[in-house]
């Protein structure tokens, strides 16, 4: 049986990941804080005649993220997906953020996902030295905020863009132990949305909630866990409700040779700007 670790997997987008993949088979770690959210979803899988087993490590402390690892290992006999989805949110404009309030969002995702990220991948690079045939998985969670910005997030966007970046290299890394490694950036109404999204959208109707339901990001994930995107790797996912989407990198374009004068590099500079695609917005789409 498939093992699988789904980080931040007590509520919101990781607990619709983890009921989805032990529905499809896998057996999970539900890994969030303190004591009742992922025990809840372990209790709720086995209900569904599902196999499960509840972690209160913090992400964010890398010998508990070994640890968490390590349990996988140890209750089911082996690693084959890691979800890298725990997250928090400490919105504040640029000017106003505190240190805590930086070092809060860049630990719980950028190191939360590191640490995960390199535990699972020592432990897949052992069994594929020892000759193993690995089949793994790692999904990591970026944002729209971190892929095209969004004013209030400097925090949460720096580290949503660096997980988008470190999924490149993961994926390349990995690609020789038989790991794939794709992202997501999801739209969902869970804890972490509801407050933002009645500010700017009021209230929410039935049609929205059923579009925002988590399930649907959990579709696309756990076809990315399966056996059939087996040779989908380094890619990213915008996934808002039914709508999915390919959020491609970073382009050079267009390029051209400096002149040697400061006024003619001006000049070119700033007809470089004016070639080059706009920024997406938060859409996604050029406008
Ligand atoms: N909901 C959205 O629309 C949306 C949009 C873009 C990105 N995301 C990302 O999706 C992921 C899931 O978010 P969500 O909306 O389900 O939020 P959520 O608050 O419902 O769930 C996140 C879970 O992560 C857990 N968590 C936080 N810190 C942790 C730590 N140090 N160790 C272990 N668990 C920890 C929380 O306790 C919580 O249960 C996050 O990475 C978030 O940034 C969500």
């Amino acid at each position: 049986m498939s093992a699988a670790v789904v980080t931040g997997g007590g509520r919101g987008l990781g607990r619709a990941y983890a009921l989805t993949l032990a529905a499809a088979g896998h057996a999970v770690v539900v890994n969030d804080l303190g004591d009742s959210p992922a025990a809840e979803v372990v209790a709720e899988i086995a209900a569904a005649g599902g196999t499960a087993v509840a972690s209160t490590h913090d992400v964010t402390d890398f010998a508990a993220a070994a640890a968490l690892i390590a349990l996988a290992a140890d209750t089911f006999g082996g690693l084959d997906v890691v979800v890298a989805n725990a997250g928090i949110l400490r919105d504040r404009t640029l000017a106003a953020m505190s240190e805590a309030e930086w070092d809060d969002v860049i630990a719980v995702h950028l190191k939360g996902t590191f640490a995960v990220a390199h535990h699972a991948a020592a432990h897949w690079r052992a069994r594929a030295k020892a000759g193993e045939a690995v089949d793994g998985r790692l999904i990591t969670t970026t944002s729209a905020s971190g892929l095209y910005g969004n004013i209030g997030q400097s925090n949460y966007a720096a580290a949503k863009a660096g997980i988008a970046g470190f999924t490149l290299v993961a994926a390349q890394e990995l690609r020789a132990y038989g790991v794939t490694v794709n992202c997501v950036a999801p739209s969902a109404l869970t804890r972490l949305t509801e407050a933002p999204l009645r500010r700017y959208e009021g209230e929410i109707t039935d049609a929205r909630r059923h579009e925002l339901d988590p399930g649907w990001v959990a579709r696309v994930v756990a076809w990315l866990c399966g056996p059939d995107a087996r040779d989908v790797t380094g890619r990213v996912f915008d996934i808002r409700g039914p709508q999915v989407g390919i959020a491609s990198g970073w382009h050079l374009e267009p390029t051209f040779t400096q002149p040697e004068d400061a006024d003619q590099l001006g000049r070119a500079l700033r007809a470089a700007v004016a070639a080059a695609p706009p920024a997406a917005d938060m859409e996604g789409q050029r406008r």
